[in-house]
C-alpha cells in the first residue's frame, strides 16, 4: 500500500491568480500548498498587481508559498524585501521559466547553463537563513547535463525542497517529460525532491509514486486546472462522479465569478477576459459544443447563458 504524498498546486501565471486559489480551497482542497506565478522586477519596480496577489488579505489558502524571478542576487533580493514586508516566512526560486523573452535574459530556465550565475543567485538562501526556501527548475535549458553540474550547488544550500520539471527551458512545453534524466538528478540530489510534469489522472500520480517511492510530493498545474479534484481524489481515494464534480466546478465558477465582479470596475469586457482562462484547460472531456459556446462568447450575457447552459446539462 502506498503512502499518500503532499499534493502541491502549480504556480500558472494567469490562472492560478489568488481568486482561484482562495475558491479552489475552499470548494476542494487537498493541497498541501499553493504557489504564486512568479513575481519579478520590471523596470526597476513591482506591478501593482503582483503586489495585490500576494497581500495577505487577499490571500485565505491554508498555506501559500510566493515565487521570485530574478536573473541576479541584487533583483532576487529586491523581491524578497517585498515578501518578508508582507510577512512571508517561505520563497520559491524560479529556475524554469521558459518564456524566450525571459530565459533569453537569464532568467528562469536560461540561466541553468550558468552555474557561476546560479550560486551568485541562490547566495541569497545562505544570506536570509530566517526564510525558507525551495527551487522549482527544469532539467536545463537545452540539456539535461546542465542540472548535473548545479547540483554541488543545490546540495550546499539549506534548501526545504526542490521541485524539478523533467523538461529542458528550450521545449517549452513539448514532446515528452525525460524521467531518465529525473532520476538521475533524485539519485544525487540531496534535498526533499518534488516531481511536477503532466500528471493528469490519479494513475499518472499513482504510477510516478511507484517509480520513484523517495518522492517528497507531486506538484500538478494543468492537471488540477482540468479536474481541480484530482488532488482532493488522490488523497480521499475517492472518486467524485460527473454530475458532483459538474456541482462543485459550478461553486468554483461562481466564487471566482464574484470575488472578479467585485474587484472589477472595467466593465463587462474586462470581467469576461477574467473568466475566460477558468475554461481553458477545464475538464477536457466535457461536451465540446457547450465549452466551446463559452469559449467564443463575445459579451458578457452570452457567456452566463453558456456558462448556464453548460451547469444545466444533464
Ligand atoms: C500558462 C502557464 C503559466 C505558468 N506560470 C508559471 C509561473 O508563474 N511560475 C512557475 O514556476 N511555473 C509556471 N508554469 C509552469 C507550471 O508551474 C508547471 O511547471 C508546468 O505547467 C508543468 O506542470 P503540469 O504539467 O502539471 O502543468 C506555467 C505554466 C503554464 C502552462
Amino acid at each position: 500500500m502506498q503512502s499518500t504524498l503532499p499534493i502541491h498546486f502549480a504556480p500558472l501565471q494567469g490562472y492560478t491568480e489568488a481568486f482561484y486559489r482562495n475558491a479552489h480551497a475552499t470548494y476542494f482542497g487537498g493541497i498541501e500548498s499553493y504557489y504564486t506565478p512568479f513575481i519579478r522586477l520590471e523596470k526597476g519596480g513591482f506591478r501593482n498587481k503582483d503586489v495585490r496577489e500576494i497581500e495577505p488579505g487577499n490571500n485565505r489558502v491554508p498555506h501559500i508559498i510566493p515565487q521570485l524571478l530574478a536573473s541576479s542576487f541584487e533583483k532576487a533580493e529586491a523581491i524578497l524585501a517585498l515578501f518578508i514586508e508582507k510577512g512571508y516566512q517561505e520563497a520559491d526560486i524560479n529556475l524554469g521559466c521558459p518564456f524566450p523573452l525571459l530565459a533569453g535574459r537569464h532568467n528562469g530556465s536560461g540561466i541553468l547553463p550558468y552555474p557561476e550565475e546560479v550560486e551568485s543567485l541562490l547566495s541569497l538562501v545562505k544570506k536570509y537563513p530566517q526564510i525558507s526556501f525551495s527551487v522549482k527548475m527544469r532539467l536545463g535549458w537545452e540539456n539535461p547535463e546542465e542540472c548535473m553540474r548545479l547540483l554541488p550547488i543545490l546540495n550546499d544550500l539549506p534548501l526545504r525542497q526542490v521541485t524539478m520539471h523533467p523538461r529542458v527551458g528550450k521545449q517549452q512545453y513539448k514532446g515528452e517529460v525525460n524521467l531518465e534524466a529525473f532520476a538521475a538528478f533524485m539519485e544525487a540530489c540531496r534535498h526533499p525532491l518534488i516531481y511536477n510534469g503532466d500528471i493528469r489522472k490519479l494513475e499518472d500520480i499513482h504510477r510516478i509514486q511507484e517509480q520513484f517511492p523517495a518522492l517528497a510530493g507531486i506538484m500538478i498545474g494543468r492537471g488540477l486546472l482540468a479536474n481541480p479534484a484530482l488532488a482532493w481524489e488522490y488523497k480521499e481515494k475517492s472518486q467524485l462522479t460527473p454530475d458532483e464534480l459538474r456541482q462543485k466546478v459550478q461553486m468554483l465558477h461562481t466564487s471566482v465569478y464574484e470575488q472578479y465582479t467585485e474587484r472589477l470596475q472595467g466593465g463587462d469586457a474586462q470581467l469576461l477576459s477574467k473568466m475566460k482562462p477558468f475554461w481553458e484547460y477545464l475538464l477536457p472531456e466535457a461536451d465540446r459544443k457547450l465549452l466551446k459556446a463559452i469559449h467564443k462568447s463575445s459579451n458578457l450575457s452570452k457567456y452566463n447563458q453558456a456558462v448556464l447552459a453548460f451547469f444545466n446539462q444533464r
